[in-house]
């Protein structure tokens, strides 16, 4: 027997155990796993490619515990009516090998992104930061704002897209959580007097969504949108002068902003791994002038920390449908057994 978590389970958890706590927990681990990142095997994930998208497998393990994460990203899929990244997971005990929990992911994909957003600026923006500019209001956006709000206490809000029924949405969707809620027009609009800038755009291209001039002394870019090899959103100057930091360099060199950039030069520009910034072995921002970017592309410990908190959370609140998707029987030599009452399984009358 495996837990299965739905979209319904994720719901009635969040509703349980409350929103900013969830997100508070999550950090929680999040800093806990990246601070052990070397007790962690990690490749870059396989990357399936085709001409509207792309679809990941995203594994990572410990000496405990093993998860994966199916993942997608296909920008055109929300003209179609589809959303653009859907994703499914599984938690795993690494003594026996057993699956403990399959899981939804597309919720836990929008909460684990947006709570590294927030832990990335709680390391690398200025102390004070109240204002945050949201550059593309699809699927992560809310969960992207409410954990910014949870994390470092933001409360103003300016946000654009090309698209004005994505920027109704997102005001409909928060417009009960005590923020100041600005629509701007325009990406300089939207970025003036921004302390935090998240991007958070799907095309399948490199965008320039943010120019190199547009960016002031002291911002804080969470970079999102670009996560793919030829999909990228940054203005690659911007990396040449601000303070880089990454998740798993070998990935982020394919996917991310830092793509642009022989490898060479991108070892150059980044500034740190977020591991070595959570350890303490190198300082986040070291002061109010400085350009910082954190360049995200998603990887696997992020996964990994949410999975392992639902799972806790999961058993705490009797969530999670234990399901038969593995056998459950005495004789674990006598798989065959399974099948014997029901001869018809066999195709014999
Ligand atoms: N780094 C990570 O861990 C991570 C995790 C999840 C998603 N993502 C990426 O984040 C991005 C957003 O994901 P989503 O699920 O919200 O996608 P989505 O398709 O729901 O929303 C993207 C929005 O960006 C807008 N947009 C596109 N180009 C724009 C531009 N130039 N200016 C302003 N708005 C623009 C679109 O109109 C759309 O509303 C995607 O690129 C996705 O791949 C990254």
């Amino acid at each position: 027997m495996i837990k299965v978590v739905t979209i319904d389970t994720v719901c009635e958890l969040l509703q349980k155990h409350g929103f900013k706590p969830f997100i508070l927990d999550l950090l929680k681990n999040l800093r806990e796993d990246f601070a052990a990142w070397d007790s962690f095997h990690k490749i870059p994930r396989p990357a399936a490619h085709s001409p509207n998208g792309v679809i990941e497998l995203m594994p990572i393990w410990n000496d405990e515990l093993y998860s994966y994460k199916y993942v997608n990203g296909h920008p055109a899929n929300t003209q179609k009516g589809k959303l653009n990244v859907v994703a499914l997971g599984q938690l795993c005990d690494m003594n026996t090998g057993y699956p403990l929990m399959f899981s939804e992911m597309t919720l836990l994909t929008a909460l684990r992104t947006a709570a590294m957003a927030a832990l990335a600026a709680q390391l690398l923006a200025r102390k004070n930061s109240k204002t945050l500019a949201v550059i593309g209001t699809g699927a992560q956006s809310e969960f992207q704002v409410l954990a910014h709000h949870a994390a470092l206490g933001i409360d103003t809000v300016r946000y654009v897209d090309l698209d004005q029924q994505a920027m109704q949405k997102f005001a409909h969707n928060l417009d009960d959580k005590g923020l100041k809620l600005i629509a701007c027009r325009t990406i300089d609009e939207a970025i003036e007097g921004a302390d935090i800038i998240v991007t958070l755009t799907a095309a399948k291209k490199e965008q320039h969504v943010l120019q190199d001039q547009q960016i002031k002394a002291g911002v804080h870019i969470n970079a999102f949108g670009g996560d793919s090899p030829g999909k990228t959103e940054l203005d690659p100057k911007i990396l040449t002068h601000a303070k880089v930091v990454v998740e798993f360099f070998e990935q982020s060199h394919i996917e991310g902003e830092i793509q642009h950039f022989p490898l060479a030069q991108a070892k150059k520009i980044v500034y740190a791994e977020l591991a070595e910034i959570v350890s303490g072995q190198k300082p986040g921002r070291t002061n109010d002038t400085e350009i910082t970017v954190f360049d995200s592309v998603g990887f696997a410990i992020e996964d990994f920390a949410i999975l392992r908190l639902v799972y806790r959370l999961c058993e705490q609140y009797g969530l999670g449908e234990l399901t038969n998707l593995i056998p459950d029987i005495k004789d674990p030599k006598d798989l065959f057994g399974i099948l014997v009452p029901s001869p018809n399984l066999l195709g014999e009358g």
